[in-house]
């Protein structure tokens, strides 16, 4: 299920600014890839990219490649809906659909891929993402009450149960836990280290225990300057980005001297 992404010489545009530059990159699968650097340095454009989300931005474009298991996203012909399909994404903010109920707000990617399924198949898929996002034990009595009822931490699993009910090879994560208070945050990390058994999984965040926590490989991007391009810095094993970087830039944000 899980896959390799391979990004070449990728820029990234919207209109004539050009928000990223030249980014070139191997994601392992089945491992956690941590974004960090300072904010506005294109973390979440570069991600957005990597499931063609940035598409739904007027003037976003690109240029380069984007290779999942050798296949580029970015191919003629190929359908973007598809694209989202095999890969995932978690937003900054728990966007359950309010008015629908926990049960629905899991199959709602499935729906939206036109799957028509028995009741019985339906039941054991919401089952099997919620226990797969690790929230089913909580809310496993309330499945048709709505999905705004849940805590924040809860939303946030209802979202992951979301996205991994359509199947998906790779999940990204822009700033998963940063609306979520300490103890959700964790139950958050555990669950990404359980996901990665299966999945490619990517993850923005500026919490630096966070990425040395979850993470297998770190990845620091950096900007020169307001109004210039973000560039992918330093990319390597997440021990040797904490404790011993190559380029001092890295060094300096890592220990909290600068972003
Ligand atoms: N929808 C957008 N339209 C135009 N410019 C954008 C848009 N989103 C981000 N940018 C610009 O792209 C650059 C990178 O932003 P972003 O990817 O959000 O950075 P980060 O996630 O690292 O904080 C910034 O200069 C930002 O203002
Ligand atoms: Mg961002």
């Amino acid at each position: 299920m899980s896959k390799r992404i391979q990004v070449n010489d990728l820029n990234v545009f919207y209109g004539k600014f050009k928000a990223v530059e030249g980014i070139s990159m191997t994601i392992e699968p089945r491992s956690v890839t941590a974004f960090i650097g300072p904010s506005g340095c294109g973390k979440s454009t570069f991600l957005r990219t990597l499931n063609r989300m940035h598409e739904v931005i007027p003037g976003a474009y690109v240029e380069g490649e984007v290779l999942v298991d050798g296949d580029n996203l970015y191919g003629e012909g190929v359908d973007p809906v598809l694209v989202r399909r095999q890969v995932g994404m978690v937003f900054q903010r728990p966007n359950p659909f309010p008015t629908m109920s926990i049960r629905d707000n899991v199959l709602a990617g499935v729906k939206l891929n036109n799957t028509r399924m028995a009741k019985s198949d339906a039941d054991a898929l919401v089952e099997k993402s919620l226990q797969g996002a690790n929230l089913w034990n909580e809310v496993k009595d309330r499945l048709n009450l709505p999905g705004s009822g849940l805590s924040g931490g809860q939303q946030q699993r209802l979202c992951i149960a979301r996205a991994i009910a359509v199947s998906p090879e790779v999940i990204l994560m822009d700033e998963p836990c940063s609306a979520l208070d300490p103890i959700s945050t964790l139950a958050i990390e555990d669950l990404i280290e359980d996901l990665k058994r299966e999945y490619t999984i990517v993850i923005v965040t500026h919490n630096m225990q966070q990425a040395s926590r979850v993470s297998d490989k770190t990845a620091f991007f950096n900007i020169a300057g307001t109004g210039k391009p973000g560039k992918l810095i330093e990319y390597a094993d997440t021990t040797k980005i904490f404790s011993n970087p190559d380029v001092q830039a890295t060094e300096d944000y890592v220990s909290g001297r600068f972003g």
